[in-house]
């Protein structure tokens, strides 16, 4: 296990391209499966995670080839149609992702045949009551450990069409739904409350599948005839908010993120951060694959900070992490609420934030549903022993908060940032000043 040393650094500057969005390359993986034809994705994400998805996909019998031309990760799919998946041999193993578990949960709850799916210490711990329960409702069998987590014993099942009304915010749920969907007969509908990221109907949208909205509610009609696409994946927001966060942190900082995803259900946080008083600027929006992509600059400016509740959560839920580490320079702090949900991520975000935070130095308050943290009033961050407790957005945020600190630290176990960002260390260390 790899300890990191974090030392202080003057400023960030430069133009930094980031992997292919976590959230999308997942989707496009799973849906070009299910395409005929061969579907040909670059820029797709180097993350461990979307890695786990591919090998899940591999294991069912669908090829994938790995490619790389200029450096940029390329996946070529040959798809097996809606029918083609075949029996795994072995369980399926979704590694650290939740992405993968939950959204192959809902196409093998529809297949002819029965599957098991699991994944790492971390994955085990984490709920699938949530994508269980409305699968039954379509007729899907799923036995879980105490009815709620991994391994997952999926028997395949002719399912039904239903109308769900998600009780928690969770693009996880809604695509889990969706995608069992395409394998009922007939329209499966789901109600957000609260919306959350749009990348699945999107997706599904760019493969052929018959998606509408009306409001709040989707819909999807199932037994669709899904073709093979080309498609270009934008970059990674939620990694570019780690950048981002340090040009906020350091003096005489610019930095320009290139073709990152801009998709308005995820770019809250830019808001979030302009309206602190980052000085934010996005040129050259443009389409691609029916996302929105463009360049994103920052220099540095004293945030305001603030509070972060409501609905904005669902909107902000990646991204909470770097924004909590920033609360210690800003002039009012940050106070995080109705966001219990973090404590069901890879790790207990709030504990491990709370716990982190304080290392440094900083005043924190923990709450059942969040915490606050003291802004500048509070004194100046120290470098600390920092364990993200395998949680790569733990080690990230406190990599870049580390940089303001005085005196250096170090970031135990530091290699899980594979699992959304494997090049992180590399395009910090390319692109800090000392
Ligand atoms: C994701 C949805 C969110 C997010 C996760 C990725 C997705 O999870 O936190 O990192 O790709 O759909 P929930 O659906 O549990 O909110």
């Amino acid at each position: 296990m790899a300890d990191k040393t974090v030392d202080p650094a003057r400023s960030i500057s430069g133009v930094v391209e980031l992997p292919g969005d976590k959230s999308i390359s997942h989707r496009y993986a799973i849906l070009a499966a299910l395409a005929r034809g061969r579907s040909e994705i670059s820029h797709y994400s180097e993350a461990a995670d979307c890695q786990s998805t591919l090998d899940c996909l591999e294991r069912l019998g669908v090829g994938v080839e790995r490619t790389g031309r200029n450096g940029d990760a390329e996946v070529v799919i040959a798809g097996a149609g809606t029918d083609g998946l075949r029996v795994a041999r072995r369980s399926l193993d979704a590694g650290n992702s939740g992405t993968t578990m939950r959204l192959l949960t809902g196409v093998l709850a529809g297949q002819h045949f029965n599957s098991i799916l699991t994944g790492d210490s971390s994955l085990r711990r984490r709920p699938m009551r949530r994508v269980i329960e409305p699968l039954e409702r379509m007729g899907a069998r799923i036995q879980a450990r105490e009815a709620n987590f991994a391994p997952l014993e999926i028997r395949g099942s002719a399912l039904q069409p239903i109308q769900y009304t998600l009780p928690v915010p969770s693009a996880q749920v809604k695509s889990a739904v969706l995608l069992a969907g395409l394998f009922a007969e007939g329209d499966t509908s789901v109600e957000e409350p609260v919306r959350t990221r749009d990348h699945t109907e999107v997706a599904l949208r760019e493969f052929g599948a018959d998606v509408r909205q009306v409001g709040s509610i989707v819909s999807v009609s199932g037994r669709p005839r899904l073709e093979a696409r080309r498609a270009m994946i934008p970059g990674d927001l939620s990694s570019a908010v780690f950048f981002l966060g340090a040009a906020l942190i350091l003096p005489d900082s610019s930095i320009v993120i290139h073709n990152v995803g801009l998709n308005p259900t995820r770019s809250a946080v830019l808001d979030v951060l302009s309206g602190w008083g980052a000085p934010l600027r996005i040129v050259a929006l443009r389409g691609e694959s029916g996302e929105l992509m463009g360049d994103v600059s920052m220099r540095h400016a004293d945030l305001s900070g603030g509070t972060l509740s409501g609905e904005l959560i669902a909107q902000l839920i990646d991204e909470l992490p770097m924004l909590a580490a920033l609360g210690p320079y800003t002039e009012n702090g940050v106070e995080i609420r109705d966001a219990a949900e973090l404590r069901v991520k890879e790790s207990d975000r709030i504990a491990v934030l709370a716990d982190n935070l304080r290392r440094m130095g900083a005043q924190v308050e923990e709450h059942p549903d969040g915490l606050r943290i003291k802004g500048r009033a509070g004194g100046r961050l120290r470098g600390a022993e920092i364990d993200p407790r395998g949680d790569h957005r733990m080690a990230m945020a406190f990599a870049i908060a580390a940089l303001g600190a005085q005196g250096g630290s170090i970031i135990r176990d530091s290699e899980c940032v594979g699992i959304s960002h494997p090049g992180f260390f590399e395009i910090l260390e390319g692109t800090v000043v000392r």
